[in-house]
């Protein structure tokens, strides 16, 4: 198929409007990145997103519209619920709010689930586009699948030439990251992923949030994927490592890589400190919008053979900073191989809850666990399978059986305890793990801490156990990704 490319004026729009009546696929602007659109109520247009991009089909798609009315017809919406006053604040913007779905859009679009993500975006060409076609507009970005959202059309072209029927070129993106996504259907709603919209946005609207339970794998599908990333193996480093490394051009924990292999990208500040640096740098800007603003393209320009890894250089997780964080995590996150094993004391509560509810939030890296005194074979506690069942049905526990550390075989990866104690007996048990054994408090948080056993205690002790480890593995996920861009 040849693509057409074209500037993004009112004929273009036109045009783009009537293939995507006739059921082609057409790329556009936004004002966060640019989208992959077809009509919504299509199922064999939608279809055809689906094969440009090389996405799973069970990874649905966001539904744009053009004004704040269409929202009643696809979805359901509460008056003055809080996807009605989210909607009042942010749109049209990068934000996007999950609703119970109404009948008429193609099943395709929404993954096959209840539900359906809806933003209206308000960069003028998205919206005189989807005016044009009088349809709601499924969109998901412009990049074949796992690769970084594209902030330009050459971005596009780079990834899907020849397989979509015609790029709007409207310029850079503005915002570069992705909207927020709000599912709306639990209460409090959840943040299913940062973006456009900061927390302390959402949040002074909302007034709570809730926590997303049981790993944003089960409610939101597309966060079970590798994404954002480019070829090249992407790490972060904080800071003062970024500071260490400048003054002596060697990356502590990519031992082998040439400096010269690296690419940096950084804050313009940060790059003062780096300009002896012998690879390639590129420049986040000065602020955060900006640095928002240029990370997929950063991540496109420095992905070039010459380079084997892209380090950035980010520590900020607030407003924009979370967002980008977790894209960054997110493209870090294809160096996670090997296993991860939990450790509690009996194998049959903390760590093996933990490893269930690992599984479910990060199938990429394999979850085991172990007791440091298991009675091996030991079913999981009565306690621990309705904790588990209450806040995460999916995570299978019947068939666990306890078994002790010296029992496992593989090595792990990464081993981590519920308590500090836990840590010594491992350190005793399996001296060859001694500099690869942590408290689950310790890895998430850097500092100490003990989940105590809740043996003999009630439901309810069991199942704020169950969720407080599950709040932290989001955080161990993040800790390790450090630690392996530090140490592997
Ligand atoms: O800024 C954006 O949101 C861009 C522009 C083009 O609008 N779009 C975008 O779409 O980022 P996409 O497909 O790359 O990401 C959509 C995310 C995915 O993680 C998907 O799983 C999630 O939204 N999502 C879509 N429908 C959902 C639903 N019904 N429930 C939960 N999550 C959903
Ligand atoms: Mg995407």
């Amino acid at each position: 198929m040849n693509t057409l490319r074209v500037r993004a004026d009112r004929s273009a729009v036109r045009r783009a409007a009537e293939l995507l009546r006739a059921g082609e696929v057409v790329a556009f602007p936004t004002e966060t990145v640019y989208g992959l659109g077809a009509d919504a109520t299509d199922p064999r247009a939608v279809a055809k997103i689906f094969a440009a991009k090389g996405r799973p089909e069970d990874n649905p798609l966001i539904v744009h519209i053009a004004d704040a009315d269409s929202l009643n017809e696809i979805a359901e919406v509460n008056p003055e619920g809080v996807a009605d006053r989210l909607r009042a604040a942010f749109w049209p913007g990068p934000l996007t709010v999950v609703l119970p779905a109404r009948p008429g859009l193609a099943s395709n679009a929404l993954g096959g689930l209840p539900t359906v993500a809806v933003r209206m975006p308000s960069h003028p060409v998205a919206l005189d586009l989807i005016r044009a076609l009088g349809r709601p507009l499924a969109a998901p970005s412009a990049n074949r699948s796992g690769r970084p959202s594209p902030t330009d059309a050459d971005a596009v072209c780079a990834d899907l030439n020849g397989r979509i029927a015609m790029v709007l070129d409207g310029g850079p993106t503005d915002i570069g990251l992705e909207s927020t996504v709000v599912d709306c259907t639990t209460s409090p709603p959840v943040i299913l992923r940062p973006g456009g919209i900061s927390r302390r946005d959402i949040l002074s609207i909302t007034g709570s949030l809730g926590l997303v339970v049981g790993g944003d794998l089960a409610r939101s599908p597309g966060t079970r994927y590798r994404h954002y990333a480019p070829r090249a193996q992407v790490v972060r480093m904080g800071a003062d490592e970024a500071v260490r490394v400048a003054a002596r051009p060697e990356v502590p924990g990519l031992p082998g890589v040439e400096p010269r292999r690296i690419a940096i990208m950084a804050s313009e500040d940060m790059l003062r400190h780096l300009v002896a640096w012998p690879g390639p740098v590129y420049s986040l800007g000065d602020s955060p919008s900006e640095a928002g603003r240029r990370f997929f393209r950063g991540l496109r320009a420095l992905d070039h053979p010459s380079s084997d890894v892209i380090a950035v250089v980010w520590d900020d997780d607030q407003g924009v900073g979370e967002a980008l964080l977790n894209r960054l995590t997110k493209a870090a996150g294809k160096a996670a191989d090997g296993m991860l094993l939990f450790v509690c004391t009996g194998n049959t509560c903390r760590s093996a809850m933990a490893e269930a509810l690992w599984n479910l939030r990060y199938p990429q890296l394999q979850a085991r666990s172990a007791g440091v005194a298991a009675l091996s074979g030991a079913p999981v506690s009565a306690g621990a399978l309705r904790a588990i069942q209450g806040i995460q049905p999916k995570a299978a526990l019947e068939h666990h059986r306890a078994r002790r550390v010296d029992e496992v075989l593989d090595d792990p990866a990464w081993v981590v305890t519920m308590t500090e104690d836990q840590t010594e007996w491992v350190k005793a048990l399996r001296p060859e793990w001694s500099d690869k054994v942590a408290s689950l408090s310790r890895w998430a948080t850097g500092r100490p801490g003990d989940l105590s056993d809740p043996y003999g205690s009630s439901d309810a002790a069991y199942e704020a156990l169950a969720r407080k480890i599950d709040e932290l593995l989001p955080r161990l996920w993040q800790g390790l990704t450090e630690r392996m861009s530090k140490n592997t």
